[in-house]
């Protein structure tokens, strides 16, 4: 594959052993294969002068419902004018999503990844959740395949109208997550007053897990239920939302390896109050930001907003924010090949047109992101 030098960064985040750089160069393939000061001349066939600009690992965005038709705008305005958020919409959703056909499904998904990739997101995990039969959650989980290897089956995003619970509940842990498994590297559960309770949500993983699925869990979103500590329990990759979190949660979180995943659009969305990352971090557990990117909660793309409701609203250092936007998605994910610009890694990363990464948070809405490089090759 041809090499590309990158050379007059201004700044270099690589989260990686180099650190930040200055006056920094990086040269790729499809890979990292190179980083130093710009000052030592490298070969590469192409080159492309940054001109000062800063540097950064292109963001993860680890929890996105990307499979879906219709939007809910409606249900935004009521929200503004003062309804609450239930996730009673998600149904509204779903009914929408059956009635649409392969194409209209993944022609959604395609215009959203791309917005996505024009905000500076090269890794992105995409669940079902609004199909809600054996066949339309198989369905998105397909289409979510044709975008992403991370692919997650929440068929237990809520018990859908048309079937009982227990009938459901059965589903969910046979029928449906026979076909979904296939298609799918995670398993998640929406554990909330409303969805699915702890012992409903541990059956649903546990099963998932029994197909050589990895859990991951929509937890304390609304309430401060069990959600938490069953990530916890189960070792899940990640627990997401963890808005309501108890001094237990926060100490559950703390002493594992489970991410917290901190998704600032849904608040920002729903006018509910936002995650105390601080808290989080203070107490030693690791912290990820992701969109949410979803028609109900959080209808927000852009990880760069994300990053600036962390610094604005969820008291994160800008450093901290980005870390969250990259290596930390990463390991919610658990993937070491991306969120960061060591040797080796995918040669994944966003050229800003800022001199440093600051400005993602210090210039809110401003759309810095000028260039995006995905496995070596310009996407922006
Ligand atoms: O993560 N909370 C559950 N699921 C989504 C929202 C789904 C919807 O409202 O359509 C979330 O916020
Ligand atoms: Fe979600």
């Amino acid at each position: 594959m041809r090499s590309l030098l990158i050379t007059n960064i201004g700044e270099l985040t690589t989260h990686a052993g180099e650190g930040t750089l200055t006056d920094a160069a990086i040269v790729v393939t499809d890979r990292v294969q190179w980083i130093g000061p710009a000052a030592l001349p490298q070969p590469a066939d192409e080159v492309y002068d940054a001109q000062g600009a800063a540097v950064l690992p292109g963001f993860v965005d680890s929890h996105a419902h990307l499979v879906f038709a219709g939007d809910r705008a409606a249900e935004f305005a009521a929200r503004m004018a003062g309804q609450p958020y239930t996730g009673g919409g998600i149904r509204t959703t779903t009914a929408a999503t059956r009635a649409a056909t392969d194409e209209q499904l993944r022609g959604n998904v395609e215009r959203l990844v791309q917005e996505m990739r024009r905000q500076g997101t090269t890794t992105v995990e995409i669940k079902s959740g609004y199909g809600l039969t054996t066949d339309d959650e198989a369905r998105s989980l397909r289409l979510a395949g044709e975008f992403t290897p991370e692919t997650t089956y929440l068929g237990a995003h809520v018990v859908p109208p048309d079937t009982d619970r227990d009938t459901y509940l059965g589903l969910l842990t046979g029928e449906m997550l026979q076909a979904c498994a296939p298609h799918a590297k995670w398993v998640d559960v929406f554990c909330e007053r409303g969805a699915f309770d702890v012992d409903e949500a541990r059956a649903v993983l546990a099963a998932g897990m029994a197909e050589g699925l990895l859990p991951r869990i929509h937890a304390n979103q609304l309430t401060e239920g069990g959600g938490v500590r069953l990530a916890v329990e189960l070792g899940a990759a990640s627990a997401d939302h963890c808005t309501h979190l108890s001094a237990a949660d926060v100490d559950a979180l703390a002493g594992s390896a489970t991410i917290a995943t901190l998704l600032p659009g849904a608040e920002f969305s729903t006018r509910s109050p936002y995650p105390d990352a601080r808290r989080l971090l203070d107490a030693g557990a690791t912290v990820a930001l992701a969109t949410d990117c979803n028609p109900g909660s959080s209808y927000t793309s852009s990880m760069p907003f994300c990053i600036a409701l962390g610094v604005r609203e969820m008291h994160l250092t800008p450093a901290e924010a980005i870390w969250a936007a990259t290596l930390g998605g990463a390991h919610a994910l658990r993937r070491s090949d991306v969120g960061h610009l060591g040797v080796g890694a995918h040669a994944d990363l966003v050229i800003l047109d800022a001199p440093s990464s600051l400005h993602l948070a210090y210039r809110p809405g401003v759309p810095l992101v000028n260039k995006v490089l995905h496995k070596g090759v310009w996407v922006r």
